[in-house]
């Protein structure tokens, strides 16, 4: 068992890869607290989950929300928190002709604002030694036609990743980032991706398939556990073979 009574916080962990990361989590012997803004969601996520998990409603880019949430997790679990995984994220269309400053500002708020606060406000109540792991993105290094703003959030956040690691390495806080491919999550319906838009974007993709969330889940919970101990401030590509393989 990889997190044999560990308590681990998943930001965003009522849908796709949080969701899935918390699964493998309490599979591998974890508490886990889950987060999310829509309650019905969440609320069915943590049925899934069972007894070792505990649902907290908070805003991943509310610095409050976040510090309730870890004195909640610490409160219910009477243990300070061995492992973070800022997932919580969204994807948003924004051509730049069409897209006013605000909608700009909203995606790097959560997907940035949202992480910063994640790991800040967690600090006070993590364990030593302590993992965390930020969800990043292959979007992070390849520029794409109407994602400017989600691409610039996912650079900041491996970006975050390693200065984080820099600034906690003698905490025995280790930092590190994931950078997905394509995954098949609830996050295409927000941008109104159908299944076969999707498959279609696949096929560029050298494996020819999108992953399975659970297969960036297995990555996750890899970061986040003692297997990598070795590891702070890195980025871990899965992706299909996406980012080191030329198309030609
Ligand atoms: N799917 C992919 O292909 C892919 C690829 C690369 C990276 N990623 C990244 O992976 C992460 C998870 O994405 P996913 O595909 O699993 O998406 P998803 O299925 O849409 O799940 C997103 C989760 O984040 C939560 N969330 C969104 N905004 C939040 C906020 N402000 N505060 C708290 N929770 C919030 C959502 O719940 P509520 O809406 O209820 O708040 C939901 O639980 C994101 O950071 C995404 O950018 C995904």
């Amino acid at each position: 068992m990889l997190l044999m009574d560990k308590l681990a916080v998943v930001t965003g962990g009522s849908s796709g890869i949080g969701f899935a990361a918390a699964e493998r989590f309490t599979s591998e012997g974890a508490r886990v607290v889950i987060s999310g803004r829509n309650a019905e969601k969440l609320e069915h996520a943590a049925q899934k989950l069972g007894a070792n998990a505990l649902p907290v409603i908070a805003d991943a880019s509310s610095a409050a929300d976040m510090h309730r949430l870890y004195e909640t997790a610490v409160g219910h679990f009477q243990c300070n928190v061995d492992v973070v995984v800022a997932n919580a994220g969204i994807s948003r269309q924004t051509p730049v002709r069409d897209t006013p400053l605000e909608q700009f500002s909203e995606v790097l708020a959560i997907n940035v604002g949202g992480v910063y606060a994640t790991v800040r406000e967690a600090l006070p109540f993590l364990a030593r030694p302590a993992s965390i792991v930020l969800v990043a993105s292959l979007a992070a290094s390849q520029g794409t036609k109407h994602f400017s703003a989600y691409c610039a959030s996912k650079a900041a956040v491996v970006s975050l990743a390693k200065s984080f690691a820099a600034e906690f390495v003698d905490l025995d806080i280790r930092v590190n980032s994931i950078s997905p491919g394509v995954a098949n999550t609830p996050i295409f319906d927000s941008l109104g991706m159908s299944e076969a838009q999707l498959l279609e974007w696949a096929r560029v993709i050298p494996m020819k398939r999108p992953a399975d969330p659970v297969e960036i889940a297995t990555a996750i919970l890899f970061l986040a556990s003692e297997a990598s101990r070795y590891m702070t401030g890195a980025d871990l590509a899965v992706d299909g073979g996406m980012s080191g393989i030329s198309p030609f």
